[in-house]
């Protein structure tokens, strides 16, 4: 098979960041992706309705010509300030879809995260009252590193107890254990996996070299891990579907004294998941992952655009829009077919 087209995805999960990081990595996604819930982890915080619909016109405003039919898909963020009131408007004015909820600490621009999850009872009451997705970055602030996702699994089913019809996305996964708790819990409780922990074990961030380009949260884990993972997305279990987790950051901010987490994975997120699906023989269920179960989950419509990615070896150039993209210098055996301009000239820019 030379050639593979199925319904143009949406990426449940993306950091599209502001500013000058905004414009570079822009193309990357409205290249690949229809519809994208971008995060609200934004050096301010978008915390509000009026927040959101300014975070929608800002991407609007960077879209390339060949880029206008994307659609950004909007979250607020929960901090110890939110209240049922900000829940209720972001739902009925900005039709925001889901909030997300950081533990305070846990990873990029997370310090405002949430101290106590108890003390938003209230605010998850609502949300369930009004359908808004709660979206979890699921790890335990203080747990050793890579027991951080296993030991939030308590307090995710605690939630999903307490709020018994609140939808509940249990964002970039992990762990053997993660995908148990997906599979053992009420119905309404799913998970996004991105494509870089479909690939990496923790040996590719510090088996040799350091690899700051590899570094992200939750950390990658175990083969084990990585197989359950594997075998979560082309199981046909419409509990998972992808969320790419794209994080850009300055090359500077990722190396150095300290090292941001983040993968950049947005410019080969589709080449590298098709070439990944083939590798484990089930190309065939790679349209329900990254097509179908997420918009499913979300409640929108199918889209009337396609992709076609062509089986043509390339490698990845080591630079997007100026940033260094996951897998970077490496190659891969598919490529989108005929990608917009705005896609290709970000390749050699920067
Ligand atoms: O590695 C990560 N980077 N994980 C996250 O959860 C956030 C993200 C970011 O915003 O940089
Ligand atoms: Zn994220």
């Amino acid at each position: 098979m030379g050639k593979i087209t199925f319904p143009m995805p949406d990426d449940f999960h993306v950091h599209l960041r502001e500013g000058r990081i905004l414009e570079s990595v822009i193309a990357a996604t409205c290249g690949q992706f229809a519809r994208s819930l971008v995060m609200p982890n934004t050096t301010a915080p978008i915390a509000t309705a009026d927040d959101a619909m300014r975070y929608e016109a800002a991407i609007r405003a960077v879209l390339p010509t060949d880029g206008k039919d994307f659609q950004p898909l909007l979250s607020i963020k929960l901090t110890d300030r939110t209240t049922p009131a900000i829940i209720r408007d972001a739902t009925g004015r900005a039709r925001v879809l889901a909030a997300k909820l950081y533990p305070a600490g846990v990873t990029t621009n997370s310090s405002d995260g949430v101290q106590d999850i108890t003390s938003l009872y209230s605010v998850f009451e609502e949300m369930q009252r009004v359908d808004m997705v709660l979206s979890i970055h699921g790890e335990l602030p203080g747990a050793f590193c890579l027991d951080r996702e296993d030991a939030f699994l308590p307090t995710l089913e605690r939630i999903a107890t307490a709020f018994p019809s609140l939808r509940i996305v249990l964002e970039h996964i992990t762990s053997k254990r993660a995908v148990e708790a997906i599979r053992s819990l009420r119905v309404g409780v799913v998970a996004t996996i991105t494509v870089h922990h479909l690939v990496l074990t923790l040996d590719d961030v510090v088996g040799d070299l350091i690899q700051p380009h590899h570094f992200c949260k939750p950390i990658p884990k175990t083969p084990a891990d990585r197989a359950a993972l594997v075998d979560a997305a082309t199981s046909g279990d419409c509990r998972f579907f992808l969320g790419t987790d794209s994080a850009p950051h300055k090359n500077r901010n990722k190396a150095g004294d300290y090292g941001a987490a983040g993968v950049f994975s947005a410019p080969v997120a589709l080449p590298l998941l098709v070439q990944c699906f083939e590798q484990y023989d089930q190309l065939d269920r790679i349209e329900a992952f990254c097509s179908r179960y997420g918009r499913g989950f979300y409640g929108l419509d199918a889209t009337s655009r396609l992709i076609t990615l062509r089986r043509e070896k390339w490698t990845v150039p080591k630079s997007f829009g100026g940033l260094t993209p996951f897998w970077a210098g490496k190659d891969l055996s598919w490529q989108i077919a005929d990608p917009p301009e705005s896609f290709i000239k970000s390749w050699t820019r920067g």
